[in-house]
């Protein structure tokens, strides 16, 4: 496994590699999530390329970048173990050298959810994706569905942009009691942690509704909230049953939809979505 920082080496190395190339963008502090979309890239493609860039550009001035965590060389291991060929470490200036001004905004879609709790976050995401997939080039590109939102909003991207790439969306991986793997829940203290489980209990408690029938979509929402406010330590920030394309509200459920909430578990914001068929 080869480990490049700077654009030059990874210039050099990028064309040693057999194709098709798979390219896993992460933010690092790996977890079985993010290595299950590596095994995903190592099955389907002779070449995977892993990025590891906490992107400034996609945090909050009241967000966690100067605390997000951060393990290059237990990374490192577990890529190497994964089977990743190239990890490409940009640094902050690497990516966005002095004079940098060039955003890319993905519209419509960013606006509800995330979009709306967290302004500029996915101008940064998508500017910071579409300079990985310009770099790489990629023929497919791994995402999880964990961050529903985000995996949405790279599809237009990529769409709209004619990126020659695949968009593969790997499923959610969870703890064993439920609780969608994430970076962040390292910041949960032991009481928060079992608290967090209230997430997936919320959702697993409207799909179960939506599986007897119920196609309120309301109802669904009332399901999650109420579940979310008989737990002391959780406050609600949203949740959403929406249409899985648009990501637009739902009056009645009728097609593929998309249960999703965002939840502080203490000072933790946690997220979580399920899929409705
Ligand atoms: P990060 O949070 O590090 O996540 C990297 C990828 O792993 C994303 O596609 C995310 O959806 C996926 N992932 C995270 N937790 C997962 C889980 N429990 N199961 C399955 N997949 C999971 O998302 C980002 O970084 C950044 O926004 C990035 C796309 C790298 C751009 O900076």
């Amino acid at each position: 496994m080869k480990i490049v920082s700077s654009i030059q080496e990874l210039n050099a190395a990028r064309p040693l590699l057999p194709g098709p190339v798979g390219l896993v963008p992460t933010m690092g502090f790996l977890h079985a999530g993010h290595i299950s979309l590596v095994e995903r890239a190592r099955r389907e493609c002779a070449g995977v390329i892993v990025s590891i860039f906490v992107n400034p550009a996609q945090f909050g001035p009241n967000e966690d970048l100067a605390k997000y965590p951060r393990d290059l060389p237990r990374d490192l291991a577990l890529l190497e173990a994964a089977g990743a060929d190239l990890v490409w470490t940009p640094t902050p200036e690497v990516m966005y050298p002095p004079g940098f001004q060039t955003w890319i905004t993905v519209e419509g879609l960013t606006a509800p959810l995330e979009g709306a709790q967290r302004p500029g976050h996915f101008r940064g995401v998508t500017t910071v994706v579409a300079k990985l997939f310009n770099a790489v080039q990629p023929q497919k590109a791994y995402f999880g569905q964990k961050d529903a939102q985000q995996a949405a909003v790279i599809r237009r991207m990529t769409k709209d942009l004619n990126f020659p790439i695949e968009i593969v969306v790997c499923p959610t991986v969870r703890e064993a009691d439920g609780l969608a793997m994430s970076s962040r829940n390292t910041y949960l203290n032991p009481e928060e942690r079992k608290a967090a489980t209230v997430l997936f209990r919320a959702l697993t408690a409207a799909k179960a509704a939506h599986e007897q029938g119920e196609r309120d979509a309301e109802a669904l929402r009332r399901i999650l909230t109420g579940t979310i406010s008989a737990e002391p330590l959780a406050r609600l920030q949203y949740a959403s049953c929406a249409d899985y394309d648009t990501l637009e509200e739902l009056e009645k459920v009728t097609g593929k939809s998309l249960l999703s909430m965002a939840v502080f578990v203490g000072k933790t914001r946690l997220i979580d979505n399920f899929v409705l068929e």
